[in-house]
């Protein structure tokens, strides 16, 4: 049986439009899909599994290195399987989540997580999962946001949040998503019976044309940060946009980010 949205409460956020998600952190996911398939060894010839594909960032990677016909993808919230489908024509894309994948076992020779371990409502039965459909000697890799650091989006906006109303600390990303830093993610890894486990750094870029282009997608609910930021009365919402402006200190012209993630890879025994 399925999984959908409604039965994955950690997925609520991102029952948005696709169009939103990418101008959020959608930004930063070709450049991270590359490290990513990178760290796990992909190479051309395997056959690949992205698991919480969202609207296909690592899957059209996958796919251009792969081929459509030896690439997966899964995911719980169905605008964004839409979406993954409509882009991505002829690739399984599957309604579903990590911790009960529609997949017979050792079907890949990868399972590649992006962005989505801090989501799963059961981490451990997730990770179980993507190493049950991955073949012994396959590896089995996840990309997560280096939320109390040095992802600058998302820390800096937690930042202001927080300054405006302190009773928002109960959402920062950095103090409630459990794994977001090395030692926590190669426990998971390792608990999960991986071989070789190993997490390393990522830095990864986005352009944004000004702040009014970074802040908008806030504004449209998508993740925990845009749903806080859509869950304020205007006058907070104001002063949090103010307040994150000043922070990243930019204005009306067009400049980067950069923000770090955690890659965990490890070998199926
Ligand atoms: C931050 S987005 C990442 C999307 C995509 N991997 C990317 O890098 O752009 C998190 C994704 O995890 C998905 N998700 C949430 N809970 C999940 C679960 N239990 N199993 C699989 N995916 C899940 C969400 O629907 C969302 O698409």
């Amino acid at each position: 049986m399925s999984t959908r949205m409604d039965d994955t409460p950690g997925a609520a956020t991102f029952n948005t439009p696709a169009e939103a998600y990418d101008r959020h952190v959608g930004r930063y996911g070709r450049e991270l899909a590359r490290a990513l398939i990178a760290a796990a060894d992909v190479r051309p010839d395997r056959r690949a599994l992205d698991v919480g594909c969202g609207p296909g960032a690592l899957t059209s990677e996958l796919v251009a290195l792969l081929g459509g016909d030896q690439v997966a993808a899964i995911d719980p919230s169905m605008p964004f399987v839409e979406a993954c489908r409509r882009r991505l024509r002829g690739v399984r894309v599957e309604i579903g989540a990590a911790e009960a994948l529609p997949f017979e076992d050792a079907e890949f020779d990868h399972a590649l997580a992006q962005l989505v371990v801090n989501f799963m409502t059961d981490p451990q039965a997730g990770v179980g999962e993507m190493e049950r459909v991955t073949r012994p000697g396959g590896t089995v890799a996840a990309a997560v946001w280096d939320y109390a650091g040095e992802m600058t989006l998302l820390r800096r906006f937690w930042d202001a949040a927080v300054a405006v109303d302190p009773s928002a600390e109960d959402r920062d990303e950095g103090r409630c998503m459990p794994f977001c830093a090395p030692d926590e993610l190669a426990a998971l890894w390792s608990a999960a019976g991986l071989a070789e486990v190993s997490v390393v750094p990522a830095i990864v870029t986005a352009r944004y044309e000004g702040f009014e282009d970074l802040w908008e997608p806030l504004e449209r609910g998508v993740g925990p940060s845009g749903a806080h930021a859509a869950s304020l009365a205007a006058d907070q919402r104001a002063a949090v946009k103010e307040e994150l402006r000043r922070r990243l200190d930019v204005g009306d012209d067009p400049f980067e980010l950069t923000a770090r993630a955690w890659i965990a890879t490890g070998r199926v025994c």
